[in-house]
């Protein structure tokens, strides 16, 4: 299993250094966690990473190939998959359509990425079929099988998303504020899906909020804060860094 190596990557939008020459490393079988205030530029990340953003300077790279000038659909074939902080499902669709997108990496994904529809050949594919309804037992929404996604509540919208995110079995998931206005019992429950994706080789790129939910979940974490990396490390220390303490409470102030 490949691991993703950030170096030196900046993201400036005209004079804002949104991301300021940061390097980090998401190892396989590892749940690594992002986080930092909000504007910290964790989601520019995630977006450079996949392929929606170009970068300003630096180089990304999946088992020493350079993915930094891929295309988001030649950066999802080649193994690296992502949620979006703002959900993206196609909400006429059913959900067990939307999964049955997330297969599609190994297709032509352009057709998908630009959401033109689902192919009549994936969704007559019983295997396809069979293994999205694993899926989305896995992540507790079998009977939504057949509800649109944009009827469902936003917890079980966001675990869609998921189950999509991991359906082309990536190398590497990249997950923007998976937990965002879930419930502990919620979280809690993706927790243990994250655990058991990280054991079975996947390399996961958490962004979250709540500290306490990565510290209890990360081997390593990163710390942005204003486009810089302030700290990074063993979660439990990381978070009692001065540095780190100070750009919490600094942005709750407002
Ligand atoms: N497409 C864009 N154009 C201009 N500025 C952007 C764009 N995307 C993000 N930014 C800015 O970059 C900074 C980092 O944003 P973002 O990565 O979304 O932060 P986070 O996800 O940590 O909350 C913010 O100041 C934001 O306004
Ligand atoms: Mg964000």
């Amino acid at each position: 299993m490949p691991s993703l190596h950030l170096e030196g990557v900046s993201k400036h939008f005209g004079g804002l250094k949104a991301v300021d020459d940061i390097t980090m490393v998401v190892p396989p079988g590892e749940i690594t966690g992002l986080i930092g205030p909000n504007g910290a530029g964790k989601s520019t990340v995630v977006n450079m990473i996949s392929g929606v953003l170009s970068l300003t300077h630096g180089d990304i790279r999946l088992d020493g190939t350079s993915i930094a000038t891929d295309r988001s659909d030649i950066v999802a074939r080649r193994g690296v998959s992502r949620t979006f902080q703002n959900i993206r499902l196609l909400p006429e669709a059913t959900v067990l359509e939307n999964v049955l997108i997330g297969f599609h990496r190994r297709e032509h994904a352009g057709v998908v990425a630009n959401l033109l529809g689902l192919p009549a050949a994936l969704r007559e594919d019983r295997a396809f079929r069979e293994r999205a309804h694993s899926l989305l037992d896995r992540f507790g929404l079998d009977e939504y099988a057949d509800t649109e996604a944009g009827n469902l509540a936003y917890g079980h919208q966001r675990r869609v998303e998921m189950a999509r995110a991991i359906a082309s079995e990536p190398d590497i998931v990249l997950l923007d504020e998976p937990v965002a206005g879930m419930n502990d019992v919620e979280s809690d429950e993706l927790a243990t899906i994250f655990r058991e994706l990280a054991n079975s080789g996947m390399g996961l790129l958490l962004i979250e909020h709540n500290v306490g939910f990565v510290t209890r979940l990360c081997k390593q974490v990163y710390v942005l804060d204003s486009g810089r990396m302030i700290a990074s490390g063993d979660p439990h220390e990381v978070t009692r860094d001065p540095k780190v303490v100070a750009a919490y409470i600094g942005t709750s102030k407002h």
